[in-house]
């Protein structure tokens, strides 16, 4: 890490006083419970036009796991590889399989046209996970699924808040999940919603029975988001070199099926989370308006830069993340970023590490369709997610801008 007073986080936490009075009065038994999960979740079958029925969940990995256990389908499902292995895990840990479909090299999401030309065999549910926030064509798929009996679902973790012509993601398969552990911060948590009001029945009756969320993963959230959302800040910074930095180690390979059993994963969440959610809820808007901005700023100051493009934005983005593909390997440019006080990763959004397995490498996530995944392949070792806050200023994107241009000699 560099010395100077720069070190700029890969999504800066946008939360403020009252989010962090909240959890205080809960850390010290002050707060009260106040039906904040009904709120929340009316709030929510409100926002995705009133046809879902919705249930909070611990985490957007708990919303598609319960999903898959209660869905009953038995046969694969279809899924982008180009993801981190979190959106994969849940279908692992049901003991079903996962049937890998090629990319798009320009807007980096599923490739459609493979979908609908391809007779798919033993399909039963195909998932619309929207890159770094990003929508794209997906009305073909939707066709082709509606026309074999397959199930949409929308993996929503990435893109709260995104949009295809005014109707948000989310709002268009048989079920989909969202994640606050990107645009939102300090709590965690997740959200399913579905067409079908007796599975979300079924999913809360036994969610019901979960234990809490743990208070140390609580603590540590809150911790990290207010170490990171002071980053640039000598004292954070060292904080963040011991706390983090220094358990940066290569990604190692974990089973599914015992991280489910996990009471960090395997709960349901609590009132003061939705409670804090709804706080930053009203602001989410407003958060992904100045996301887009510095997005647009970004590319602006790069594009001249003929050895990187920006990932292809179709619709209105949710902004999640921000991602290049480079002609460079992405390990050493993330390891040059890093060192000049930029966090860069690849897929994974943990803070040890910063690059996964190619799945054609691993042994949990393996299945031979990622043998005919050219692109996925191809731009496995050529992409990487830069810095994007909706508080960045326009000092952290032009010192972003400037390392690239010094590293790609323009
Ligand atoms: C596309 C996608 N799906 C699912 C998840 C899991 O989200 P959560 O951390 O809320 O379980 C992530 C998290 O990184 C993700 O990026």
């Amino acid at each position: 890490m560099n010395n100077n007073k720069q070190f700029i986080p890969i999504n800066r936490p946008d939360f403020n006083n009252e989010d962090i009075e909240l959890y205080l009065k809960f850390k010290y038994g002050l707060y009260k419970e106040n039906c904040k999960i009904n709120e929340l979740e009316e709030r929510f079958s409100e926002y995705l036009g009133g046809e879902y029925e919705v249930v909070f969940t611990s985490s957007a990995k708990m919303s598609l796991y319960l999903l898959l256990k209660f869905i009953n389908n038995k046969g694969k499902v279809l899924s982008t590889p180009l993801t981190c292995f979190a959106a994969l895990s849940p279908i692992i840990a049901n003991s079903l399989n996962i049937h890998y479909s090629d990319i798009n090299t320009d807007d980096f999401n599923l490739d459609s046209s493979l979908i609908k030309n391809t007779k798919l065999e033993g399909i039963d549910s195909i998932i619309l996970n929207y890159f770094g926030g990003s929508p794209f064509d997906i009305n073909e798929i939707i066709d082709y699924a509606k026309r074999n009996n397959i199930t949409i679902i929308e993996d929503c973790a990435q893109s709260l808040g995104g949009e295809i012509e005014s109707r948000p993601l989310g709002s268009f398969g048989d079920h989909s999940f969202f994640s606050f552990t990107k645009h939102l911060s300090l709590v965690g948590g997740g959200l399913l919603a579905s067409k079908n009001k007796s599975l979300i029945d079924r999913v809360r009756k036994y969610q019901s029975q979960l234990p809490p969320v743990p208070i140390n993963l609580l603590d540590y959230r809150l911790k990290r988001d207010i170490i990171e959302k002071n980053l640039g800040d000598k004292a954070f910074n060292k904080s963040y070199e011991i706390n983090f930095l220094s358990k940066q180690n290569e990604y190692e390979e974990k089973d599914p099926r015992t991280n489910f059993l996990k009471t960090s994963v395997l709960s349901k969440p609590i009132d003061l989370q939705a409670a804090v959610i709804l706080n930053q809820f009203e602001r989410l808007f407003d958060m992904i308006d100045r996301r887009w901005r510095n997005a647009k700023e970004l590319t602006e100051k790069i594009k001249t830069i003929k050895s990187i493009n920006s990932q292809k934005i179709f619709g209105q983005s949710a902004y999640a993340k921000y991602y290049i593909k480079t002609t460079r390997p992405n390990k050493e440019i993330i390891n040059y970023l890093n060192y000049n006080g930029i966090d860069a990763k690849q897929l994974t959004k943990s803070h040890g590490f910063y690059m996964q397995l190619p799945i054609n490498e691993t042994k949990y996530y393996y299945d031979s369709s990622i043998e005919n995944c050219n692109v996925y392949m191809k731009m496995f070792n050529s992409i990487l997610e830069l810095p994007l806050s909706s508080n960045m200023d326009k000092d952290e994107i032009n010192y972003i801008a400037k390392h690239l241009k010094r590293l790609f000699n323009e």
